[in-house]
């Protein structure tokens, strides 16, 4: 791997800092959403979470002891804008100052995502959040006040994380805030989340602001379950579903024909002027990745465990069946682990969208523990984190695929939305009564990795 690889970790601002109430934060829709009864597993809420807030020196130190050389945390929206837009809270501005100078003061870079799903309240209560063009324009006042304040530091940013969980998990299925249900409305607002993108890219640009701007979206890997032609073509629909829609845009300024083709009316249409601004606008493809399934176009007989819905796609429309095979191992969120399925995900978007470089924005696990001693010694998580790291060196180094970042999800055991405090993702474990962070197997495995490469590019 090359010396200017970024080794990093990776989490997101609502799910980690807490101090939701404090210096002049505004609410988020996920304030609310996790203080509604019954939509976070065990009413867990997210008032303090890991209270980064107050901790953020001790988790910068972590990450410098870890060895990485970057990090990808997010900005809470509306602890800059606390109404989403208008008047900005200095004290947001201080705190975001704080932790990237922090970053920067030991070595670390910061790589920023503006959008991990926290909408600021206001936005989604007067103006139907994503679902208008209110939001798309907030969206980038916000960007511009972020790019003013910390552009003089922050080189690497991405403007949206997940636009498929935001439209599909928020405005479909209704398990993320703001909660809705609808067959349609994802569409709606994942064209108004590409909008958004759009707008934030030909501001920064036009700002002549120094770095690079770019988009993280999640896509899992798609294996035919048979080499029939039909398994094929089912496989290659899925990934298209799934990650053609939310990025074909930003690379070709349209969704996807089949797309176009199947849904009819029910995908809005980009104006030419729309279309010209998303085309081009990103300058890396930023890639969360967990988990694969096969796919076939038939729903499968065979001695399979089972067929199941999975994700991707608005999961009817696209009218594929998901399924997986009895051998692959499972993490505690049930997500399959298919190391290999990692490396053919990162030739499938070398193939689709040519040399553009790609950041791994996410890829970790969830481990189940009961208690800080089972959770610490998580050999799985190390095991998972060897692999998939080496498929992604092997994507790499055979195969030619651009890979310029690995940012592991994630740094410490957090607010996993609505799965609570349940689901434990960190490398790093939390005690959420005393905030005490206690690494685990996982992060001394992570950091050999680290020095692994590091020491073979010293002795080249
Ligand atoms: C999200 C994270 C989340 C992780 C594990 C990604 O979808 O970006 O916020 O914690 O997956 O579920």
């Amino acid at each position: 791997m090359k010396k200017d690889f970024y080794w990093g970790t990776a989490t997101s601002a609502h799910q980690i800092e807490g101090a939701w109430l404090e210096d002049g934060k505004g609410l988020n829709i996920w304030d609310t959403f996790s203080h509604t009864p019954g939509k976070i597993t065990n009413n867990d809420h997210s008032e303090v979470a890991c209270d980064h807030y107050h901790l953020f020196e001790q988790d910068i130190a972590l990450m410098k002891t870890l060895g990485v050389n970057s990090y990808r945390f997010s900005i809470a929206w509306s602890r800059i804008l606390p109404n989403g837009k208008g008047e900005v809270n200095p004290a947001g501005i201080d705190f975001y100052n704080r932790l990237i100078d922090g970053c920067l003061a030991v070595g670390i870079t910061p790589f920023v995502t503006l959008y991990h799903w926290d909408l600021p309240l206001t936005l989604q209560m007067e103006n139907d959040g994503w679902l208008g063009q209110v939001t798309v324009d907030a969206f980038t006042e916000y960007a511009q006040v972020c790019f003013d304040a910390f552009g003089d530091r922050v080189k690497h940013w991405i403007t949206f994380n997940e636009n498929w969980c935001t439209a599909v998990l928020g405005n479909g299925i209704g398990i993320f805030a703001p909660g809705r249900k609808s067959e349609d409305e994802p569409y709606v607002v994942a064209h108004n989340l590409l909008l958004a993108h759009g707008q934030a890219v030909q501001v920064f640009r036009k700002g002549n602001y120094p770095g690079q701007i770019g988009i993280a979206n999640n896509c899992d890997w798609r294996e035919p379950l048979t080499d029939t032609a039909e398994d094929r073509e089912a496989a290659e629909k899925a990934l298209v579903y799934f990650f053609g829609w939310l990025t074909d845009p930003v690379f070709f300024g349209d969704y996807p024909q089949i797309m176009r083709e199947e849904l009819g009316d029910r995908l809005p249409t980009f104006t030419p002027e729309q279309s010209a601004m998303l085309k081009g606008s990103t300058d890396f493809i930023g890639l969360n990745h967990y988990s694969t399934h096969y796919a076939s176009k038939e729903k499968p007989l065979q001695n399979l465990t089972g067929a199941e819905e999975g994700n991707g796609g608005m999961m009817t429309d696209q009218n594929i069946y998901l399924s997986h095979s009895p051998d692959w191992p499972r993490t505690s969120m049930g997500w399959f682990v298919v190391p290999w399925g990692f490396r053919n995900m990162l030739n499938w978007i070398k193939a689709r969208y040519g040399d553009c470089p790609i950041f791994v924005t996410e890829n970790g696990c969830s481990v189940a523990a009961d208690n800080k001693e089972e959770a610490v010694n998580d050999e799985f998580r190390a095991d998972f984190i060897t692999q998939y790291t080496h498929a992604m060196v092997q994507a790499v180094e055979e195969d030619g695929v651009n890979v310029h970042g690995y940012f592991c999800w994630s740094l410490m055991d957090n607010f996993e939305w609505c799965r609570g405090y349940n689901m434990r993702f960190g490398i790093v474990y939390c005690d959420f009564d005393s905030q005490e962070r206690s690494p685990k197997t996982s992060y001394f495995r992570y950091s050999d990795i680290i020095k692994k490469h590091q020491n073979a590019i010293d002795k080249a």
